[in-house]
């Protein structure tokens, strides 16, 4: 029922845990089942340069955020809004369809948290943020 790319990731999770000072923390949940993501970011020059989450779910939750991790890992913040949870399926070679929702948590809370990320510099200083 998963691709061997889904069980590789989910039996050899990357990135797991929480950067202990991060510029952005997220949680999300996945609100069909109960599942959730914990997400923290360290953001240099509008870039990821580290990346680590906790989370409590089902199988494909676990390999879509691992897949996610990787993915992320370096790019630009708006590189990363481009990331869909369709995209993140793919870079999995697909999920099986009962199990899409999955991936929701990985892009929810990738996007999330560089909103909130945004949110935080606009305050901080007024006319800067992109
Ligand atoms: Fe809840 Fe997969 S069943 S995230």
């Amino acid at each position: 029922m998963y691709t061997e790319k889904v069980m590789e990731h989910f039996n050899n999770p990357r990135n797991v845990g929480i950067i202990a000072e991060p510029t952005v923390l997220v949680q999300v949940g996945e609100p069909s089942c109960g599942d959730a993501l914990l997400l923290s970011l360290k953001i240099d020059n509008d870039r990821i340069v580290d990346v680590k989450y906790k989370i409590y779910g089902c199988g494909a939750a676990i390999a879509t955020a691992s897949v996610a991790s990787e993915m992320v890992m370096g790019l630009a913040l708006d590189e990363v809004l481009n990331i869909s949870d369709q995209t993140i399926a793919d870079a999995l070679d697909g999920l099986p369809p009962e199990k899409m929702h999955c991936s929701n948590m990985a892009a929810g809370a990738l996007h999330g948290a560089i909103r909130e990320y945004r949110k935080a510099i606009a305050v901080e200083h007024p006319g800067s943020a992109s």
